[in-house]
């Protein structure tokens, strides 16, 4: 039997899917709340994570241990780092790594989790097929993009900033949970996909466009993963 776990890590990521959750339960652990229940008729567990990449681990990894979920989607917003990708846009993670990890002193290459096996972790790609042909049929006014998510500990908001880590990376967009959630997933072998919408494009006009737009892309978000629920 199927069972979801989704995560956001702000309120906003998550309020619409609680809402329309039926919930059977919720349990209190590590000081997240995990909403237990059914939504658009498919067993699912909802969870605002918090901010950050520690957070978010914890947060899946509970999933996995207490809940037994069967895949995982992390749902929320995140900032472009391809011009061509609007604010509005919606990102399906091909993979997802941590931009700030460096440990290329000890041989493996910059992003990498020093023995994980791989530099960035692969999602699953049945849940990407199931978002971007969900997100055509719902989003009709802004594009869809499959690509790398990058993920660290730091809100990027500086035009060189985003620079270096558009060369190092090949990122299609950059947020702060993406990979730990991907690592976690790939770690307990549960299939995973990362949905985002651009709220910002990671550069000097972050500050200010973030907190315009946050709000409309999370719902777009959440909405799209509601579709995506009953197909899974
Ligand atoms: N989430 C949304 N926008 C972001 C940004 N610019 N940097 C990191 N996380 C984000």
């Amino acid at each position: 039997m199927k069972k979801i776990g989704i995560i956001g890590a702000m309120a906003q990521e998550v309020e619409r899917l609680k809402g329309e959750m039926e919930v059977f339960r919720t349990v209190s652990k590590a000081s997240m709340e995990f909403w237990e229940g059914a939504l658009c008729g498919t067993k699912a567990v909802v969870v605002q994570s918090g901010i950050g990449k520690v957070n978010a681990a914890i947060c899946a990894q509970i999933l996995c241990d207490l809940f037994e979920v069967t895949h995982i989607i992390n749902t929320g917003v995140a900032g472009s780092l391809k011009n061509e990708i609007d604010i509005g846009d919606i990102v399906v993670s091909t993979d997802a790594l941590h931009h700030d990890m460096d440990a290329q002193v000890l041989g493996v290459q910059i992003g990498e989790v020093p023995q994980a096996g791989c530099l960035a972790f692969p999602a699953d790609p049945h849940l990407q097929q199931l978002a971007i042909s969900c997100c055509k049929e719902v989003d009709a006014g802004h594009a869809v993009y499959q690509g790398r998510v990058v993920s660290g500990d730091q809100f990027i908001s500086d035009r060189r900033v985003k620079d270096n880590i558009v060369s190092n990376f090949q990122g299609f967009c950059v947020e702060m949970e993406g990979a730990p959630i991907a690592q976690a997933a790939y770690l307990n072998h549960v299939p995973f996909v990362i949905i985002r919408a651009i709220s910002d494009k990671a550069d000097d006009s972050a500050k200010m466009d973030f907190p315009i737009f946050e709000k409309d892309a999370a719902a777009r978000s959440a909405s799209l993963v509601e579709r995506m629920l009953p197909l899974i």
